[in-house]
């Protein structure tokens, strides 16, 4: 198959490929490597100058508990979360798997076990999909800078590489996501091989998801650190750390809310995106507290609400902005996020279409509205929010149209 053969395939089969992907909207990543036994980001080796000779005796004093995917993979059920994507190899070059390419790898060194084999494992026994992220960069290869500007080394990486992701994509049955991440040194996809390497990985596994990382388009592009739409109506999915950083960092300890990530999640389902939320565990592969502490009561949030978030969903860039909440929209019905509950009454200005029913969706409680002209007001409602989880009470509005709210910024639409 030729370059322009397999763009066209890839492009073909996407629709159907995808269509898991689109519905399922909140993902776990989780950043874990010989970093994370530093505590002080997953770019400690680079950001400290740390040689490489004083750097790889991590990998033998690097001992994991039994087993931590089963936690993180219950968390991320519990969460309402759909799919996990695992660091396999980080910038630091460490592999997480059995290779036969190279002996720094977990089951060589201190875990002496497959830690990629545990996770897809921890995956498919919590019923969730399956994603492997790769870091193309690699400060621990002979190569892995050379190969910029000497083509012997850029042959040899290239055939480690390919090498490499041959053997995530042989050896743990099917994946669902190939996430790779930073591309320097190489300047072009061409320079990678990038279509190559691609082709091959949907040859092995024909159901995959690829990102955007690789230096071509792909299935879906990763906006990071903002929960900002893709351009041109492309795939996307946010990916977020939770704490300002990817790896474990107790030191960093502005932890986003359970609010704040529903806020994300809100506007991840709103654009028709993903939202890819990251935990770093500790060396052992203890997820944090915060983590857990916020992700509970958003799971429980999830279970009465996922109706506003899981599906198919419809963007929401024709509804207004409003001080008491915000929207997601699906067909004919809108979803109005309140997060700042204004008391027994709610009302919103501008909506075009007409109202038919009116609910709490965590209840299913119908609630009472008035709907003249271009003011919609709802009553009877509780006087303080009624979510327990968040302070987010989410009202299902259903409408006999598509609804579109239109609001000038003076007193009178024009
Ligand atoms: C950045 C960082 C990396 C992190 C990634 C996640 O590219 O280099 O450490 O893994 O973002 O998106």
């Amino acid at each position: 198959m030729n370059e322009s053969e397999y763009f066209e395939m890839a492009v073909k089969t996407r629709p159907t490929r995808i269509k898991w992907w689109q519905e399922a909207r909140f993902g776990m990543f989780v950043h874990w490597g010989l970093y994370s036994q530093l505590a002080r980001h997953e770019w400690v080796m680079n950001r400290e100058r740390i040689p490489i000779a004083e750097y790889e005796p991590l990998a033998d004093s690097w001992h994991p508990k039994e087993r931590p995917a089963r936690e993180w993979a219950r968390l991320a059920k519990e969460s309402g979360m759909k799919y996990m994507v695992m660091t396999s190899k980080h910038h630091e070059g460490f592999l997480l798997w059995d290779s036969k390419l190279s002996d720094y790898n977990a089951v060589k060194h201190g875990p002496g076990r497959d830690l990629v084999a545990e996770y897809v494992d921890a995956c498919h026994e919590f019923g969730l999909r399956c994603g492997l992220y790769y870091s193309l960069m690699d400060w621990h290869h002979p190569d892995g800078a050379n190969c910029a500007h000497d083509d012997g080394a850029r042959r040899r990486f290239l055939d480690y590489t390919q090498g490499l992701v041959r053997e995530l994509c042989t050896n743990y049955g099917k994946l669902d996501i190939l996430w790779y991440d930073v591309s320097w040194p190489l300047r072009t996809p061409a320079m990678w091989e990038s279509a190559k390497m691609n082709a091959m990985v949907r040859e092995l596994q024909p159901d995959i998801l690829i990102n955007n990382r690789s230096q071509l388009d792909e299935d879906f592009g990763t906006p990071e650190e903002e929960v900002r739409a893709a351009e041109g109506g492309r795939n996307w999915e946010a990916c977020m750390t939770f704490n300002g950083s990817w790896g474990y960092m107790p030191s960093a300890v502005d932890w986003h809310s359970t609010r704040a990530v529903l806020g994300m999640l809100r506007t991840a389902t709103a654009g028709q995106g993903n939202l890819l939320l990251n935990v770093g565990p500790a060396p052992d592969g203890t997820v944090p507290a915060e983590a857990y502490e916020r992700l509970e009561p958003l799971g429980k949030w999830l279970k009465l609400n996922g109706e506003a978030v899981y599906g198919a969903v419809s963007n929401a860039n024709h509804m207004e902005w409003m001080p008491t909440g915000q929207w997601t929209i699906k067909g004919n019905t809108a979803y109005y996020w309140c997060n700042r509950w204004p008391g027994k009454q709610l009302t919103i200005g501008g909506l075009q279409s007409k109202l038919l029913h009116a609910s709490l969706l965590a209840t299913g409680e119908s609630v009472c509205f008035d709907q003249q002209e271009d003011r919609l007001t709802l009553f009877g409602l509780p006087e303080t929010t009624p979510d327990p989880y968040a302070g987010v009470a989410v009202l299902k509005l259903e409408f006999e149209s598509a609804p579109r709210q239109k609001l000038g910024a003076g007193c009178i639409v024009l």
